[in-house]
């Protein structure tokens, strides 16, 4: 392992490139708490480039933390909308809660107060004090592991617990009393869009190529070494876009489990044949006018894919079955959040009924 000593070169360097190549983004020209907090917990399963419209559009719906803290949850989900990982934005609630409650409304500014709030770990505590409090604490996300395994030409596996508590600790004796939040960004601004993975590094714009082992050692695209996953379980299911003059049909997905309290269209499980699935639909109660294949789609999961089938029935009005409501264009616009895992439907359902 190396010292911090021996890496403390990086730091002017990293600084200084940051200072002229970094992207410009929503939450850096005013880096207040809140407003670093929610960027982060965006950024957490997202790309910053997916996550801009969704920042702008959150802040504006929820400017405050007083704001977020009594937002209903079917509108926080809306506004979460296809960022999948819902449980973030609720315990963003919680969190808000607490800060409104236990804190008069301030955000507090040490890691240790942060990191008792719900939904908040040593990333998240350690972003939001470095850069919105200038708190000397590190943050390290994948990007930033993946900078250290290339810099040190390290073949650990940065999946690992012991290994990412090793490349804390040295991030750590790194940060600089100066400028914390901007040296944590540098870092991760880095992974972002020079030392990017999938064997793509630009080592040739890279401010940190003079001192990289893994670039002199010619490693650094085959770095990190990633253990191998454990596949994920496939569940097949089929979706019915069931459509009436009164709107589309929809349920709520149980209060926990994946997806907790979000709208979806009605699926069978596995792949139903045309037959099964008008069956289904005469079962409720409803008279199908028309079944046609609506196609199959993906959806990939941190540990589970959706396989689905999808159909798209009209049917005839009338009231909806037990458990389910019609939505209108307008509530699916406003109202009913649906998972991003529906996409490919849902986009189906936004054009005029065929004829
Ligand atoms: N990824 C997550 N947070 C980031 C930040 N503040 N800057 C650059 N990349 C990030």
């Amino acid at each position: 392992m190396t010292s911090p000593e021996e890496l403390s070169p990086i730091v002017p360097l990293l600084l200084r490139w940051f200072d002229g190549s970094q992207r410009i983004l929503p939450w850096r020209d005013s880096p207040t708490p809140y407003r670093v907090w929610v960027s982060e917990i965006m950024l957490q399963q997202t790309r910053v480039s997916a996550a801009i419209p969704y920042f702008h559009r959150f802040l504006q719906a929820l400017p405050t933390v007083e704001a977020l803290a009594c937002a209903p949850d079917d509108r926080l989900n809306k506004l979460w909308e296809g960022l999948g990982y819902y449980s973030r934005v609720r315990n963003m609630k919680k969190a808000a809660q607490v800060i409104v409650e236990q804190y008069g409304g301030v955000f507090p500014s040490t890691p240790e107060e942060l990191r008792r709030l719900p939904g908040i770990g040593e990333y998240t505590a350690g972003s939001v004090a470095s850069i919105a409090f200038g708190r000397q604490v590190p943050c390290v996300d994948g990007n930033v592991l993946r900078v250290f395994a290339r810099l040190l030409d390290s073949p650990l596996d940065i999946a690992s617990p012991a290994v990412k508590k090793q490349f804390t600790a040295l991030a750590a004796a790194l940060v600089p009393a100066g400028r914390p939040g901007d040296f944590n960004q540098s870092l991760m601004e880095l992974g972002a869009i020079v030392c990017l993975p999938n064997g793509e590094p630009l080592c040739g714009q890279c401010p940190l190529q003079g001192l990289c082992r893994g670039y002199q050692a010619g490693t650094a695209a085959s770095l990190p070494v990633k253990a191998p996953k454990k596949p994920r379980m496939i569940e097949e299911r089929t979706v019915l876009l069931c459509r009436s003059p009164q709107g589309v049909l929809l349920t709520r997905r149980p209060a926990s489990g994946i997806l907790a309290g979000l709208w979806e269209y009605p699926c069978l499980s596995g792949q139903a044949s045309p037959e099964e699935a008008t069956l289904w639909l005469r079962e409720q109660g409803l008279f199908p006018l028309s079944l046609k294949s609506a196609g199959r789609a993906k959806h990939i999961f941190t540990h589970r894919e959706w396989h689905m089938t999808g159909y798209l029935a009209e049917v005839a009005g009338g009231p909806a079955p037990q458990g389910f409501i019609w939505a209108t264009p307008e509530q699916l616009l406003e109202r009913y959040a649906i998972p991003g895992a529906y996409k490919y439907y849902s986009a189906l359902l936004k054009q005029p009924p065929l004829e």
